[in-house]
């Protein structure tokens, strides 16, 4: 085995190119004391071979790195899960449950095809969809302002994630500031477009990764951001920016001219009291003065906030000239959302069938919730921010017996009870790989997914609180 360098520039692509190197990480069953714990030389290796993904052995190909979620799916998939589904517990899971809740409307159990849906959709998406969208933004957070969205501030994508980047394709020669932590897919989305520099702002656990707007306004002048791009509620933390300080946040990117790509993909999941007595969802649109001067681009879809994630049908809200640029990025990138879908999905934005949806999902959710905080809480994890927005909990395992006080090492253990979670470094993005492999502040924390039915939860929390009871004891009996 040829060693690998450590916290250089860029190792992990270096160690790539090696050819073999990650055969025998990826074929051997991975032991947590070789792995995780004990020595740096072998936490760097792993650390590399999960952020190259398999080795294609193929030279015109660079190893793509997986996002968190296929990462920690993929090694339980190696432990059986997949096959047995329905012994496992999945707090890994990005998705909401999707079946019927009490009180939402009912779920689409079919969708008619149309001669024309063998055609090709526009690549900006039907026109139909495209007003229903806006007609929805102006019903809920714009009703009485002068400037209203139309058809021509929306263009539609196939999934969150294609949204994401046909909007990072069309951006210019800029810097763009991004959070840690935040949601893992914007790692490879930041690396690959190179007009744009990634600039890391971090947050911390201490504050409630909060935010003000003062700092905004010094990361925009003092750094030269021209956009900022963040998820709202914030994957993994749950923090929420909304009401006066979204209102601020607004503001402020009109007068520096930074563009708000306001990712808000988990806006109707919203638990702070005062947020949810705004009717319980939140956008950055609620505080746009002008649609088509103020630099502001919304990203949202029905993957979580209508629980329809296997549709893929979402869509971008913005300024026109934005929505141009966009629509152009789609017609390389992916040629736009299925049509019959697309037609499917203007009932379900009914504004009355929204308000509806929306408050099912609090009342579900919001049981959950409480659940897994409490549940948390009890076996020994520190949460330093319980979530103000998500279907997630950010807790850290800085208080749990050695041998789990990690967020890797409690994975693996947490995985051969089947419970399956996310480390959180994973949301700690590197575009790029430039921190040279250096410990990730989040090293200690982990994302558990309150998105499953409550009987999953229930028995996840059961295995994790015997998990940390059993190693407790070990570890006891093991003291001289
Ligand atoms: C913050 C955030 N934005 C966007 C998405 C993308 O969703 P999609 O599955 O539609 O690509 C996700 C999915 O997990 C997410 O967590």
């Amino acid at each position: 085995m040829a060693s690998i360098p450590s916290r250089s520039q860029g190792a992990a692509r270096k160690a790539s190119s090696i050819p073999g190197e990650h055969a025998s990480a990826q074929g051997e069953e991975a032991s947590p004391e070789t792995l995780w714990v004990h020595s740096n030389e072998s936490v760097d290796r792993e650390r590399v071979d999960r952020a190259t993904g398999p080795d294609t052995s193929i030279a015109a190909f660079r190893p793509v790195p997986r996002t968190g979620v296929i990462y920690v799916t993929t090694e339980a998939v190696r432990m059986g899960f997949g096959k047995s589904r329905s012994e496992w517990c999945n707090l890994g899971q990005g998705m909401p449950e999707t079946s019927a809740l009490e009180g939402a409307p009912p779920r689409v159990s079919g969708v008619q095809l149309d001669p024309a849906d063998q055609e090709y959709a526009p690549v900006a998406g039907l026109w139909q969809l495209r007003e229903a969208v806006a007609s929805l933004y102006n019903q809920q957070y714009r009703r009485g302002m002068p400037s209203q969205y139309s058809a021509e501030n929306v263009a539609i994508s196939s999934g969150g994630r294609a949204a994401l980047t046909r909007v990072v394709a069309a951006l210019g020669h800029i810097n763009l500031g991004h959070f840690l932590p935040d949601y893992t897919a914007y790692e490879e989305l930041l690396d690959i477009f190179r007009l744009i520099a990634p600039i890391p702002i971090l947050l911390d656990g201490e504050r409630g990764y909060s935010f003000s707007v003062d700092e905004l306004r010094k990361e925009i002048t003092g750094r030269g951001l021209s956009a900022l791009l963040f998820s709202n509620p914030c994957n993994p933390t749950g923090k929420t920016v909304g009401g006066e300080d979204l209102a601020a946040w607004v503001e402020t990117a009109r007068q520096l001219d930074c563009a708000l790509i306001a990712d808000e993909f988990y806006s109707h999941y919203i638990w702070r009291p005062d947020l949810t007595a705004m009717g319980g969802r939140l956008s950055a649109a609620r505080y746009v003065d002008d649609v088509d001067r103020d630099p502001i681009v919304i990203l949202d879809g029905l993957t979580k906030n209508w629980r329809y994630p296997g549709w893929r049908v979402t869509w971008t809200v913005g300024p026109k000239k934005v929505i141009e640029a966009v629509a152009s990025a789609g017609s390389f990138l992916d040629g736009g959302s299925s049509r019959p879908l697309q037609r499917a999905a203007v009932d379900l934005l009914d504004a009355t069938r929204t308000r509806q949806e929306t408050r099912a999902i609090a009342r579900h959710f919001g049981k959950k919730r409480q659940r897994m905080l409490d549940g948390l809480r009890d076996i020994g994890f520190v949460v330093d921010s319980p979530p103000e927005g998500t279907f997630y909990v950010w807790a850290s395992t800085a208080h749990l017996p050695p041998g789990l006080d990690d967020g890797m090492t409690f994975f693996r253990a947490a995985l051969a009870r089947k419970v399956i979670t996310v480390p959180g470094e994973f949301f700690d993005v590197d575009p790029g790989k430039r921190r040279g492999g250096r410990r990730s502040r989040f090293r200690r924390h982990l994302r558990f997914s309150f998105g499953p039915p409550m009987s999953e939860i229930e028995l996840a929390l059961s295995r994790i609180g015997q998990l940390v009871v059993d190693v407790a004891s070990k570890s006891c009996d093991e003291t001289p």
